[in-house]
C-alpha cells in the first residue's frame, strides 16, 4: 500500500487551498493510499526554528517529530499553499526549516569538513500545489516563478527526490466556479498518475 502525507499552510478553511486539501486527501484514499494529512495551522504548528535544531540534534517538539517520522514512511509527500509573495506562507516556510532537516530529509558527516550532504529522500514523489492571482506570462518573466526554483531545484533536488511535480493554478481572484472544479480535477489527476506508478 502506498502511504501519502499531504501537508497543507492556509489560515482560511474556506479558501481554495483548502478546497485542493480536501481533494488531496479524498483522491489518494480512492487510489487506496494510506494518507497522513496535516493542516498546519488548524493544528497550532510552531514554525519557528529553535536554537536546539540549528544541527541535527532531535528535536523534543512532538509535532516536529511525529511530521519528520511521517514524512519519512510515506513515498509521497504533497505540499498546497499560495504564493505569497513569491514565497510559501510563514507557516510552511517553518514546516520547512524544521523537517526538511537533518537527521530526517538529508545528513552530513560531521567529520568530514565541508561535507555538503546527502539526501535521505531518494525514491519518494514530491508534488506541490500552489495558487496565486498573477498572471502565468507575468509570473515567469517578472518574476522567474520563484516557488519553482525553492521547491523543486532546491529542497526536492538537494534531498534527493529525482521525480516531481508542481502545478500553479492561476487566477484565482478571477475564477468561476467552474474554473476551480476543473483545477479540482487537475489535482487528482495528478496524484493518480504519479500513486499508479509507485
Ligand atoms: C500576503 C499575501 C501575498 C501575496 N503575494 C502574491 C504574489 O506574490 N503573487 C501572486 O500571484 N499572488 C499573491 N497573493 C495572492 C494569493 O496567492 C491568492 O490570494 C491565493 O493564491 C488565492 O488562493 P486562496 O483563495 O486559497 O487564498 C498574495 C496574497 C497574500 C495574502
Amino acid at each position: 500500500m502506498t502511504t501519502a502525507s499531504v501537508i497543507l499552510a492556509h489560515p482560511y478553511e474556506k479558501s481554495f487551498n483548502h478546497a485542493i486539501f480536501q481533494r488531496c486527501i479524498e483522491s489518494l484514499k480512492r487510489l487506496g493510499c494510506r494518507v497522513y494529512a496535516h493542516d498546519l495551522y488548524a493544528e497550532g504548528f510552531d514554525p519557528v526554528m529553535p536554537r536546539s535544531e540549528l544541527g541535527k540534534m532531535e528535536t523534543t517538539d512532538p509535532l516536529v517529530r511525529r511530521y519528520a517520522a511521517e514524512m519519512l514512511e510515506s513515498s509521497l509527500l504533497v505540499y498546497v499553499h499560495p504564493n505569497w509573495w513569491g514565497h510559501p506562507p510563514a507557516m510552511m516556510t517553518g514546516y520547512i526549516d524544521r523537517i526538511f532537516r537533518p537527521p530526517y530529509a538529508y545528513d552530513y558527516d560531521e567529520a568530514k569538513e565541508g561535507d555538503p550532504g546527502t539526501g535521505k529522500l531518494g525514491g519518494k514523489v514530491g508534488i506541490v500545489f500552489n495558487t496565486g492571482n498573477t498572471a502565468a506570462d507575468r509570473e515567469e518573466e517578472r518574476f522567474h516563478d520563484p516557488l519553482e526554483t525553492e521547491w523543486t531545484n532546491c529542497l526536492f533536488g538537494f534531498c534527493g527526490m529525482a521525480r516531481s511535480d508542481r502545478r500553479l493554478f492561476r487566477i484565482v481572484a478571477d475564477s468561476t466556479k467552474e474554473q476551480r472544479e476543473l483545477w479540482l480535477d487537475e489535482v487528482e489527476a495528478t496524484l493518480r498518475s504519479h500513486a499508479v506508478s509507485l
